[in-house]
């Protein structure tokens, strides 16, 4: 074998503890001494795996560690430290004593009159005084601190701590991190599967796994699963309150972080202290005050808070309200409960003004209309451009805001002082200006108790938030690495998968063949950025660059709709119980209806389908994609563009096909696709022997005729069990939205209320057989297909025996034909 630095280091360390010990390795004998003064001696485990020693903390203190042969971890230490004239005393009553220059004790074990018969530091890193039988009636393993190392247990009760954060498991098997004791930062349930535990034990396994009692009940593991020898693997509770699984070669000294509970470091409580704002630089979290009405506590570290110049009770009837954009005051367990309101933005400000117990206000946009007061004396913010949410902090008089962070431009020395000579300037001239404008103020309010005009100033600014990040391409190219991890190809783009500066992670669109101008897509942007709802992807961001158009979105974990009712063999989809299918069902609906009937502009989606119908961890529906296919102007419909005519043949209601105005009902067709596809499992469009040669849709109504409901259903559910009186409803409202004349179909309201129970259904009619003189037969819907068929419309019915075949190459390219098709029909009809 080559000899490695490692195994050079680890022979000295032998040698080492080899010379300093009259005694059998590993075991100290009663009456043992380690002196502060000499950091070089040292207890050692059998194999010299791990070491105790006095380690030197800063210039005057020592602390007795346990750390892993190489310096690096230290796992183990009392918390307690000793100048260099203390010591570390096993003495001959089994006491194990910190002792300091005075004599006084620090800290001890409290095991005299116990019996101990001798001490041992294992190669596990446990030490361990046991009595005469051999039991352990003390160790380390049994006292953590903030470490624990493979074969060491953590059980309910224990605690790991540093600072004010803590680290425990609840009976109940759940993990949390709390601050102060009082608010729970961090939560990680056991896997409902499981059940109760009695007495559960939280372990971690040498290859860097944590696990719960049982060994399948695993919650996390190491980048570097089971990777190298010699490594060792821990879990550490950091100072600044994060939970991190480490990784440590043996003798390098080095430790790697490998895993992380809390993703973004800033949405740890209390990170930067009291009315410290977390935010994110290039190379990690950064602290700093809301504004210039605050000065850290301590300037020579940040973490520690900050203090407001003038305190509130000072200045009673002239507080006012600093606002922060994208900014969020942490409102976790307990407060959650008792700090949460419904309320728009101004009265989410208007009330915390008044308020008189209250110190700040988080106002959320991201659909949900809540409302964060913050009422108690200590306040956690985090500011972040991707943040939806703006909040409100109560400042006594003016507010001066933080200046804007430096330029580059600035850094050159002839530069920086033609900027100084700017700088004076403009200050000389402001300084001017104000003292003419205060004048001006104090003789115009001099009657006036109050600076009432300040608040429509404010006003204003809220608009300013809850808009689109701007990102550069190069944010984004960093982001997504380049480009590299492909999530999936729509019919406007690529989607990449990214993660952003402060570890959220997003999909972002690379947006194709997009010919507006840059206005127009900054328009469009504004327009899919105002929509908030609880069942619509959020737009998170854009790029507008050159020729490069991105979107950058809120990333869904459970993927698209699609894969979980149409699985194919490659990638085995999850089963969806009747219950989670018929709330997407609703949640989708309830999206739509807010595109086409809440918000301020009418959005037509125009390309509803399950690739479009994305689910988060909870499998609860979100629309996409919704804003790309233009705003539909309902008069006007030469808006139907080449960009604004895509759609996915199959739910493209007729009147695409034919030509005629495209409304909101069009939407409802596609959803009403959807909807049975959900209900069914199989693709509307899908002809096969089963359906008697027939389109799915159009077979699946001739068995609703028949009575024969479970035929048209997924036979999973069938076994499985669903609520028959949703069934039912759900059934009848596709067939409605799904009528081929618009105007027969209900509204995507009206849908909700359907679905809901609260309106009543009539019996469907049969899709095709109500229209009169209709423009588009049921043969040409049947054969839409290929390019080459469809520039034909209106077709006669090809033999039923190409029917399958046109199918199979139309799905492949369905989105691509659709385009191209619609495109130069709309054309040539113009
Ligand atoms: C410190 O301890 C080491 C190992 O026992 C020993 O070799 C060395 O002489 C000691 N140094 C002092 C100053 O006592
Ligand atoms: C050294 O550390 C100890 C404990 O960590 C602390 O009490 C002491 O103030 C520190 N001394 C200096 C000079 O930093
Ligand atoms: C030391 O002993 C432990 C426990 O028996 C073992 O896992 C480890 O590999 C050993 N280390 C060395 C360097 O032999
Ligand atoms: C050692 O401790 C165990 C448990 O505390 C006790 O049952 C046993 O009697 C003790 N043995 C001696 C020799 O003291
Ligand atoms: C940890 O718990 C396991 C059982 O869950 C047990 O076998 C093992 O001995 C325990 N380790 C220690 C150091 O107590
Ligand atoms: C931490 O909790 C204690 C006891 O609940 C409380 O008195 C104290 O004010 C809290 N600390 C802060 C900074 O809020
Ligand atoms: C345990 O975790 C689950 C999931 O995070 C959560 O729903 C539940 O309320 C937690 N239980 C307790 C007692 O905190
Ligand atoms: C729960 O455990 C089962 C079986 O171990 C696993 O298939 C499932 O994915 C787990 N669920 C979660 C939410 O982790
Ligand atoms: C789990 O514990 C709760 C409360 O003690 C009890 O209501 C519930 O029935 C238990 N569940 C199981 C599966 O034992
Ligand atoms: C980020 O902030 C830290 C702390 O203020 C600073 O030390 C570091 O230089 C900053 N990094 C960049 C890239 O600005």
């Amino acid at each position: 074998m080559a000899p490695s630095p490692t195994w050079s280091l680890l022979l000295a360390a032998i040698s080492l503890s080899v010379a300093c010990c009259r005694y059998a390795a590993g075991v100290i004998p009663l009456g043992s001494t380690l002196p502060a003064s000499n950091v070089s001696q040292t207890w050692s485990s059998p194999n010299s795996t791990f070491l105790l020693s006095f380690v030197r903390v800063n210039s005057t203190s020592f602390v007795p560690s346990i750390y892993y042969n190489g310096g690096i971890p230290v796992i183990w230490s009392p918390e307690a430290s000793v100048d260099s004239s203390g010591s570390l005393q096993l003495l001959s009553d089994g006491n194990l004593l910190l002792v300091d220059s005075s004599g006084a004790t620090v800290w001890e074990t409290g095991t005299s009159g116990k019996g101990i018969s001798s001490a041992l530091l294992d190669d596990t890193g446990n030490l361990i005084l046991s009595n005469g039988s051999g039991d352990a009636i003390w160790s380390s393993f049994n006292h953590p601190i903030d470490t624990i190392v493979p074969s060491q247990n953590l059980s309910v009760g224990q605690i790991l701590r540093r600072g004010s954060y803590s680290f425990t498991m609840l009976s109940s098997g759940n993990l949390t991190l709390t601050w102060n004791n009082s608010i729970v930062y961090w939560n990680q349930g056991l896997n409902s599967s499981f059940g109760n535990l009695s007495s559960p034990i939280l372990g971690l396994q040498s290859i860097g796994v944590i696990y719960i009692s049982q060994p399948n009940n695993i919650f996390a593991y190491s980048n570097d699963y089971a990777e190298g020898s010699n490594v060792l693997r821990f879990l550490r509770l950091d100072d600044d309150g994060n939970l991190r699984m480490y990784s440590s070669a043996l003798g390098s000294g080095v430790e790697t972080s490998q895993w992380e509970a809390v993703l973004e470091q800033c949405r740890v409580f209390g990170y930067c202290g009291n009315y410290g704002i977390c935010s994110y630089n290039d190379s990690g979290p950064v602290c700093g005050c809301p504004s210039q009405n605050f000065e850290p506590v301590d300037p020579s570290n940040s973490r520690t808070g900050c203090k407001r110049k003038v305190d509130i009770a000072s200045c009673p009837g002239s507080t006012t309200m600093l606002i922060l954009d994208h900014a969020l005051f942490l409102t976790y367990p307990p407060e959650l409960s008792s700090q949460v309101f419904f309320a728009g933005m101004s009265g989410c400000r208007l009330n915390c003004l008044v308020g008189g117990s209250c110190v700040a206000s988080s106002s959320l946009s991201d659909g949900t209309g809540l409302c964060y007061l913050k009422t108690s004396n200590f306040v956690s913010g985090y500011e972040n451009p991707t943040l939806p949410s703006t909040s409100y902090i109560k400042v006594c008089g003016p507010v001066v805001p933080n200046p804007p962070p430096l330029q580059d431009a600035l850094n050159g020395k002839n530069r920086g002082l033609r900027a100084w000579i700017v700088v004076l300037v403009v200050l000389g001239s402001l300084l001017g200006l104000i003292l003419v404008e205060s004048g001006l103020w104090c003789w115009c309010l001099r009657n006036s108790t109050r600076f009432g005009g300040l608040a429509n100033q404010y006003a204003l600014l809220e608009y300013a938030s809850g808009a689109p990040v701007q990102f550069t391409y190069k944010d984004l190219q960093r982001a997504t690495k380049g480009f590299k991890e492909k999530l999936g190809e729509g019919g406007f783009g690529t989607v990449y998968r990214g993660i952003l500066a402060n570890r959220q992670i997003v999909a972002v669109k690379q947006l194709e063949g997009i010919e507006q101008g840059e206005k127009q897509f900054r328009m469009e942007v504004a327009t899919i950025s105002s929509t908030h709802h609880l069942n619509l992807v959020r737009l998170i961001g854009f790029c507008s660059e050159g020729k490069h158009r991105l979107l950058v979105y809120e990333f869904m974990k459970n993927g698209s709709l699609d894969n979980f009712l149409f699985p194919n063999e490659e990638l085995p989809g999850k089963f969806l119980n009747w219950e989670q299918r018929f709330n997407i069902a609703l949640g989708t609906a309830r999206g739509i209806t807010y595109l086409h009937e809440e918000c301020r502009d009418c959005i037509v989606h125009c390309d509803i389908k399950p690739e479009n119908i994305l689910l988060d961890e909870n499998n609860n529906a979100k629309v996409s994609d919704f804003g790309l296919a233009k705003l539909i102007n309902q008069k006007d419909h030469r808006y139907r563009t080449l960009t604004s005519v895509r759609g996915t043949r199959g739910y493209l209601a007729p009147e695409w096909l034919a030509n005629l105005p495209v409304t909101s009902k069009s939407d409802v067709y596609s959803y009403g696709m959807v909807l049975l596809e959900i209900i069914s499992g199989k693709r509307n469009f899908e002809v096969s022997a089963q359906t008697n040669h027939l389109k799915f849709s159009l077979w699946a109504y001739e068995e609703l005729e028949k009575g024969n409901i479970e035929a048209i259903m997924d036979k999973r559910l069938a076994e499985e069990g669903y609520d028959e009186e949703e069934m039912s409803r759900a059934i009848q409202v596709s067939f409605w939205c799904i009528q081929e004349q618009p105007s027969h179909r209900p509204s995507m309201g009206k849908v909700v209320q359907m679905l809901d129970g609260i309106a009543e259904i009539r019996r469907p009619p049969a899709p095709n057989a109500t229209i009169e003189g209709s423009v588009v037969g049921r043969s040409s819907i049947n054969t839409s297909g290929t390019a080459s068929t469809l520039s034909t419309l209106p077709v006669s019915a090809p033999p039923p025996s190409s029917s399958s075949s046109v199918e199979a190459v139309g799905r492949k390219n369905s989105e691509r034909a659709g385009f191209s098709i619609y495109g130069s029909n709309s054309k040539s009809s113009m």
